[in-house]
């Protein structure tokens, strides 16, 4: 995430390392970004060139540089620049950009607002908000850069966001305190798969259609009312239809871009 006297993202220096080690979240260099760790490695993200740097932590680490890449921050999204976002009356701008409203680092993780499922799930919110809210408490599962998380807490309830990755763990903390709602909601590291049953109102569960197939087999995840569910293409919904609990019912849905969004009504299963 930016830090110091980084005000934006340019070109991103990436490292990849054969393992994970706590140490490579503690890099004490001004260029560093972060450290994605996924499937067993890690990826340094830095603004300027490291290789001498990351070379050296990885020899007193024991552990091996295995690629590493140079890329420009637009290539990283995909082509997708980040913009400022609004969702009905609430602007959403990133930390660069001057003006009122909520201000968000997007960082070098998912959901910096440029892929079509974060922007259906912000603006479904807000729909959802206005027609069968306001919400007391809702769950963001796999929170990414925590623009959902930001604009649940802005709508006013309490959130518990969770994601295994602690680089977006870390930006959505971040995210939430430069917007003074860090109050308003609990960040964990943790497979969402291994989370206690929801007490919430809302579910927002932007993932895939593996893990959401996970999580439609476990009795903790129906325990919420209201479910928002993305990250799949028009293709997975048979399948993912089938696997859905006698109780949720599909009451909306959108596509966009070749994805698809879904809002569930819970009636058997909330409390
Ligand atoms: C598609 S992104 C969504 C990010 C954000 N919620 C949004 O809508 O823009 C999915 C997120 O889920 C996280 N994730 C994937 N599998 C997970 C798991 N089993 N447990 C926790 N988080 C997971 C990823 O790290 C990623 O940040």
């Amino acid at each position: 995430m930016l830090r110091g006297k980084h005000k934006r993202y340019e070109k991103l220096y990436l490292y990849s390392l054969n393992q994970q080690h706590p140490a490579l979240h503690e890099i004490s260099d001004e260029d560093f970004i972060g450290c994605w760790e996924e499937d067993g490695l890690a990826i340094l993200f830095f603004h300027r060139p490291k290789r001498a740097l990351v070379q050296n932590l990885a020899r007193k680490l024991g552990l091996n540089l295995e690629d590493e890449a140079e890329v420009s921050y637009d290539e990283w999204g995909e082509g997708r620049k980040v913009k400022v976002l609004q969702i009905g009356p609430i602007t959403l701008r990133p930390v660069w950009q001057a003006g009122e409203g909520l201000r968000f680092d997007p960082g070098v993780v998912f959901g910096s607002g440029n892929h079509p499922t974060t922007r259906l799930c912000l603006s479904w919110i807000y729909r959802l908000w206005k027609e069968s809210g306001p919400f007391k408490k809702a769950v963001d599962l796999g929170c990414g850069a925590g623009l959902l998380s930001l604009l649940l807490t802005a709508l006013g309830a309490e959130v518990l966001a969770a994601d295994f990755n602690p680089l977006c763990v870390a930006l959505t903390q971040k995210n939430l305190v430069i917007n003074n709602l860090a109050q308003k909601a609990r960040v964990i590291r943790e497979d969402v798969r291994k989370l206690p049953p929801f007490e919430a109102d809302l579910v927002v569960a932007n993932l895939f259609k593996g893990l959401l197939l996970d999580l439609f087999g476990l009795p903790s995840f129906w325990t919420a009312k209201h479910y928002l569910l993305s990250g799949f293409s028009p293709s997975m919904e048979e399948e993912l239809k089938k696997a859905l609990w006698s109780g949720a019912k599909i009451r909306g849905r959108e596509e966009k871009d070749g994805w698809v969004i879904w809002y569930l009504e819970n009636k058997k299963g909330h409390p």
